[in-house]
């Protein structure tokens, strides 16, 4: 991963001249593109004054899932715990909401905005642990980019 590269893309797009959602839009299909085993990529955000989260942008299959939560899944536990999740192998977590049997493993960072936990990105992937500090430093840069521009 030539993550400085990544990096400076994802800049790029923040700082061009489109709304909100298309920049959100582009950073999915962008992240989806770039790394192969990113299957899904999408921003779920806190539903108002809901305790659930709400799909909004996504690169990859429609999920059923546009609604979650807080506490179900593994979405619904980053929105309460305020913390990284990474899960190498889905079929070893309990709380877990399947999008599909082809996703393998899930990586999901929140994003903060005001030191509040807004949202998150959540990617799903179809390979087996591969994700890695990398990973989760990348997308701590997309979301701390991302909380900028809400
Ligand atoms: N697998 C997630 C649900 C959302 S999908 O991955 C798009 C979860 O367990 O929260």
């Amino acid at each position: 991963m030539n993550t400085h590269q990544l990096k400076e893309s994802i800049t790029v797009i923040i700082n061009n001249n489109s709304t909100v959602s298309e920049k959100l839009q582009s950073i999915c299909n962008f992240l989806k593109h770039e790394i192969e085993y990113y299957d899904w990529v999408g921003f779920y955000f806190k539903n108002g004054t809901k305790q659930e989260l709400k799909l909004a942008e996504f690169s990859g299959e429609p999920t059923e899932h546009t609604l979650i939560p807080f506490g179900k899944g593994i979405c619904g536990q980053v929105a309460v715990s305020n913390k990284n999740f990474i899960v190498p192998n889905v079929e070893a977590q309990d709380n877990y909401i399947s999008c599909g049997f082809k996703v393998k493993s899930e990586i999901v960072i929140p994003i903060f905005s005001n030191n509040k936990n807004i949202g998150q990105i959540d990617i799903d992937s179809h390979t087996i642990n591969p994700f890695s500090k990398e990973d989760e430093l990348l997308l701590e840069f997309v979301c701390e980019k991302v909380a900028k521009i809400l």
